[in-house]
């Protein structure tokens, strides 16, 4: 495998910036022409953002597995393309090459076509770490069904809401996961999660921790039944093998749900040619990966990091990918250089609340381990803050590797603002320059840009890149609202940025009710929703807080009927309120208990205060002139837990 388009120098990224803005098309056909395809497309790019309406590739047909798989087979097929890491370190690794990933993805294709799956069905995968996700990722590209992969910790509640949504008729799911010491019941959630559901008509399991199950008949059904069947019928033919399905460059590939300020989430849609073209290509770049190398993202593929950066980013590069299925701190704080030491890792791309939580082990877990084939690290999910930044610099790239500060969203499908490992300068607390391809503007609060440097502002971008999302699922009108609203023509990113003298990027933080909490997108009205549903709630108000180890904390104040709260037991079981309509992820790590919420005349809350308190602050709560009960906010800054 060779990269003609990966930038090798300073002066290349100038030149190919140059050249994506000033000519498009030409620039990412060079790029697009790498790849199999099997009708070549007519137009580049057609797009407006007023609609939105963007399409690349424009009828090009291909299927994005023959890319990630196929096409390596002759050269790689006996290389590894996933390295599987169990939870318990005692257990038997996997290593799963190019050739066994085709035969597995093409037996897996066949189960789906055997319970009756076919092209544009919605498929929910809900499974832990295990390379059976890949394969049935991967599996649902072959056959050209749109995947769903929900992450672990959501609740049923929250997969019940995702499989209405995306009108799915299939779960993919497992009898349970290990995370640390934990067995996280997958397929008895699911169980909850179709009380009342009237779309899913199978569920296929796959035996992971031998969790009692309930199989529910002419429902549910094995993972292993159906692949040992699949192998018989695929390999009369001789070889195991199934024929990729045939998709526009435009079909969708997946939807991911994801976060935003209003209560429900909505289904990021990608598509198969845009989204195959970027993660490539910001693999490739981002973390000028060399073929051979063994590239190792912590993220879960429950999030967009993991589909673009351990699944089609990687595979798509005929890298090897390493697959952790378990957590950072388990069965100790050095679990992670353990297997950076065991697999000789090249590059880890990791997120900064991983790196502060580790730290605070102090450097006894990296006693004996040999990170010396560390070459480049990444970090994701959320600013990093300049102490992360070196001790990350210090003890574990050992001053030698780059450091990528890699800036993207759920909805960009891939890496946008970052440096290049080694090619492009690195700034601490920096994400530093757009891609190529790429073109952030900064706009202020008249909705006009600002232009010349320094400069502050809303961050957005200008020109659509191959994989921008397309649409929110079975909505558009959100997606144009919540993208491609607020300032006409332009995709607002939902986050503010500062630019420096030399047009370095450095990412402030959200702008919208979202919270950032360890690298995971939650909405405050979704966790105020949550926390409205426990009996005797009156109403709550959500807002983040900084947090020395998830970045930002979630502080809810809340409004109880009459006072005949009783502290700690409430506290526990809105808790577990919030646990059951979302998951453990969205529970509050603070809960005040008050009389009233600050409100304007109007009844809208003034969060902008409640900001201020769960941060700390006691007095300089700014103009409250306008509020009902300006009374109010001394009592609740009082009250400060
Ligand atoms: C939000 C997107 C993209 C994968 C993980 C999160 C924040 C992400 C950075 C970074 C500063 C960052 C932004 C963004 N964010 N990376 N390097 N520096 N902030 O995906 O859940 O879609 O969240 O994460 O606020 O909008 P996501």
């Amino acid at each position: 495998m060779s990269y003609p388009y990966q930038i090798k120098t300073a002066e290349e990224y100038k030149e190919a910036y140059k050249k994506s803005v000033e000519n498009p098309d030409a620039f990412w056909n060079d790029i697009a022409e790498t790849f199999q395809w099997h009708k070549k497309w007519d137009r580049t790019l057609e797009w407006n953002f007023i609609e939105p309406d963007i399409k690349w590739f424009v009828n090009g047909k291909l299927n994005i597995t023959e890319n990630c798989i196929d096409r390596h087979l002759k050269e790689l097929g006996e290389k590894p393309a996933i390295i599987w890491e169990p939870n318990n370190p005692e257990e038997r690794v996997r290593i799963v090459t190019y050739n066994r990933l085709h035969k597995r993805v093409c037996q897996f294709a066949q189960v789906l076509k055997n319970n009756g799956v076919k092209k544009g069905d919605r498929v929910c995968i809900y499974m832990g770490m295990v390379p059976e996700l890949a394969y049935a990722v991967l599996g649902c590209a072959r056959i050209g069904a749109i995947h769903s992969v929900i992450f672990g910790g959501f609740s049923a509640q929250s997969i019940a809401d995702r499989l209405l949504d995306a009108q799915a008729e299939y779960i993919v799911t497992c009898d349970g996961a290990y995370r640390g010491e934990k067995v996280i019941p997958l397929k008895d959630v699911i169980d909850d999660a179709l009380i009342g559901n009237k779309t899913v008509k199978r569920v296929i399991v796959y035996t992971r921790t031998r969790t009692p199950v309930s199989m529910i008949k002419g429902r549910d059904v094995w993972w292993e039944d159906e692949m040992a069947h699949a192998e018989d019928q695929v390999e009369k033919g001789g070889a195991v093998s199934f024929p990729a399905v045939e998709m526009d460059a435009e079909d969708t590939l997946f939807i991911l749900y994801t976060s935003g300020s209003t209560g429900k989430p909505k289904g990021v849609v990608h598509t198969c040619g845009g989204y195959m073209v970027y993660t490539n290509y910001s693999f490739v770049n981002t973390f000028q990966y060399q073929p051979g190398q063994v590239f190792f993202c912590t993220a879960d593929i429950g999030w967009i990091t993991g589909h673009s950066y351990i699944v089609y980013g990687p595979l798509s590069a005929g890298a090897t990918s390493v697959m952790f299925e378990g957590v950072p701190t388990w069965p100790n704080a050095g679990r992670l250089w353990e297997i950076v030491d065991k697999y000789k890792v090249d590059i880890l791309y990791t997120a900064p609340t991983a790196i502060r939580s580790l730290m605070g082990f102090g450097l006894e877990p990296l006693q004996g381990k040999d990170l010396s084939s560390l070459k480049v690290l990444g970090s994701v999910g959320e600013p990093i803050n300049e102490e992360a930044w070196h001790w990350f610099d210090e003890h574990i790239g050992k001053g030698k590797c780059p450091i990528v500060d890699t800036w993207w969203q759920t909805e960009t499908g891939g890496i946008l603002i970052s440096n290049l490992a080694g090619v492009t300068p690195g700034i601490p607390s920096f994400a530093t320059l757009p891609l190529p391809g790429v073109q952030p503007v900064l706009i202020d609060e008249n909705g006009k840009e600002v232009e010349g440097n320094p400069a502050a502002g809303n961050l957005c971008i200008k020109a659509p890149w191959p994989s921008i999302l397309r649409t929110t699922y079975g909505d558009h009108e959100r997606c144009r609202q919540t993208y491609f609203s607020a300032y006409p023509g332009l995709y607002f990113t939902g986050d503010g940025a500062l630019r420096d003298e030399k047009g370095n990027y450095r990412i402030t933080g959200r702008v919208d009710d979202v919270l950032n909490v360890s690298g995971h997108r939650i909405g405050t009205a979704e966790v105020e929703n949550a926390i409205n549903m426990h009996s005797g709630v009156v109403e709550s108000a959500v807002v983040g807080y900084p947090h020395a180890i998830k970045g930002q904390g979630i502080y809810a104040y809340v409004v109880f009927n009459g006072d005949k709260h009783n502290d700690t037991g409430d506290r526990q079981n809105i808790l577990q309120t919030v646990s059951r309509i979302i998951g453990p992820i969205a529970k509050p790590d603070k809960i005040q208990f008050v009389k009233g919420l600050p409100k304007t005349r109007s009844g809208k809350i003034m969060r902008r205060i409640l900001r201020k308190i769960a941060e700390g602050e006691t007095q300089n709560f700014g103009d409250i002139s306008t509020l009902l009960d300006p009374g109010v906010v001394e009592e609740i800054a009082e009250g400060k837990v």
